[in-house]
């Protein structure tokens, strides 16, 4: 269990373990597209503005991931109990 804040609306959201953030966020409204929802399309992909991520998918690549400023939410997931997303 883990918080997403949204930069852009300020908004915070619980995301729990065993669902992904994209399919938490649709439940509370805020929809991130998705195609794949296995971490392969980049459909997904979305900008990171604070929080260590545990990256899940095969889209991007290592120095993206080291970047820590980019995800795809269908499948990864925070290692910190707050992550802040551009959205
Ligand atoms: Fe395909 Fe996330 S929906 S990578």
């Amino acid at each position: 269990t883990f918080k997403v804040t949204l930069a852009k609306s300020g908004q915070s959201y619980i995301i729990p373990s065993g669902v992904s953030i994209t399919d938490a966020l649709r439940e509370y409204g805020v929809h991130i597209e998705t195609s794949c929802e296995q971490g392969v399309c980049g459909t997904c992909y979305t900008k990171v503005l604070s929080g260590k991520l545990d990256h899940k998918d095969a889209y991007l690549s290592e120095e993206e991931k080291q970047s820590g400023d980019c995800m795809m939410p269908c499948v990864s997931r925070s290692a910190s109990d707050d992550l802040v997303l551009d959205i």
